[in-house]
């Protein structure tokens, strides 16, 4: 049983959410534990017919026998939090570090109001923002200060590293993306915080070289929600002719929509340390792929597109989503 990472390689919305739940399931890890900024992600899962759109949970919460934390370095929300946790029906599992730092009302207000972050950046409005510079401040609240959450906190870092120390499985699920992250996206066009693997594990209390695997999520055709530049982007009726058009989980903003970047997720698997990535969206290369589970399945458009990602990146693609669903999937790990 190993520590695993997942990132996004590109700007978010990578489909993290589902390679995260079927790694669980294949791999049955005791933990899943959250990092990233923080109430701006959001993850889609599909299972059967319905669609979950999670903004705080981890997005392994479909996977019902892992314990589910989010890290100290993670924003939290307590409405949308708590909100989650009825929903999902995941209380008695679900645990909050004592020291995330807390997004209240004033920081929501603050983020939707706010000229620069709200016009110029396009941020999610969700708080995270104006929660992390007070935090760096020293002026925010903690989890544990806060009374609703009481029944929820622990001390994530120490669960974690206890959990490795006797052999069981945990993800540490990223959020976010590569090309956003505060250091080394396109600044100042860019979320509230480092969104690279080295970030996840300091999230979550764990150290370098406590990490087996990282695995970066890359999306055939990437996207980009919010302003900044993007040197593949394609115009939206390419896009449209192309049969993709996307909307933000959090914000339902129209996703901007590019070409595969060879040269921003090389430099993405460098930075993250990957060790094996994952494509997702391969039908959108070739709509005759959607929800094959086995290569043999690809076609050849499809197997060349991979191939050539493989050159760009220089690690193996493992992973090969195939469709929305958390069957549609092709895991080649066993046969590496
Ligand atoms: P903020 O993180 O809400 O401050 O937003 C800053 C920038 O990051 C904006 O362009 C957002 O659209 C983008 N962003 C933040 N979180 C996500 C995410 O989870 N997926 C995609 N884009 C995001
Ligand atoms: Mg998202």
């Amino acid at each position: 049983m190993t520590c695993t990472i997942i990132v996004g390689g590109f700007f978010g919305d990578e489909g993290k959410g589902k390679i995260v739940a079927h790694i669980a399931y294949r791999d049955k890890p005791g933990i899943i534990s959250r990092g990233g900024v923080g109430p701006n992600a959001g993850h889609t899962v599909t299972v059967g017919e319905k669609a979950y759109g999670v903004r705080m949970v981890p997005s392994g919460f479909v996977y019902p026998d892992a314990r589910l934390f989010i890290g100290t370095g993670v924003l939290v929300d307590p409405r949308v939090f708590l909100k989650e946790v009825n929903l999902l029906g995941v209380q008695g599992r679900t645990f909050v570090d004592i020291r995330c730092g807390i997004i209240e009302e004033y920081h929501i207000q603050r983020d939707r109001k706010d000229e620069h972050l709200a016009k110029t950046i396009g941020s999610t409005g969700t708080g995270c923002g104006p929660a992390n510079a007070d935090r760096v401040l020293r002026i925010g609240r903690q989890a544990k200060d806060v009374s609703e959450l009481k029944d929820f906190l622990i001390d994530v870092p120490l669960e974690i590293n206890a959990a490795l120390e006797e052999g069981t499985g945990v993800i540490l699920e990223g959020s976010q993306g590569f090309g956003i992250s505060l250091f080394f996206g396109t600044y100042p066009f860019v979320t509230s915080k480092d969104t690279s693997a080295s970030q996840i594990a300091a999230d979550n209390g764990v150290g370098p070289i406590r990490v087996d695997d990282v695995l970066v999520v890359f999306k055939a055709y990437p996207t980009r929600v919010g302003e900044g530049p993007f040197s593949t982007e394609m115009s939206s009726e390419t896009s449209k002719n192309l049969g993709i058009e996307e909307f933000g989980t959090v914000t339902h903003r129209p996703r901007r929509i590019g070409e595969w970047d060879g040269k921003l997720a090389k430099y993405s698997v460098m930075v993250n340390g990957g060790t094996q990535a994952a494509i997702t969206g391969i039908d959108r290369v070739d709509h005759t792929c959607f929800g094959a589970t086995r290569y043999e399945q690809l076609s050849k458009t499809a197997r060349e597109f991979i191939d050539g990602v493989e050159v760009d990146i220089g690690i193996p693609v493992s992973l090969i989503s195939t469709g929305p669903d958390i069957s549609h999937i092709i895991d080649l790990r066993e046969e590496q």
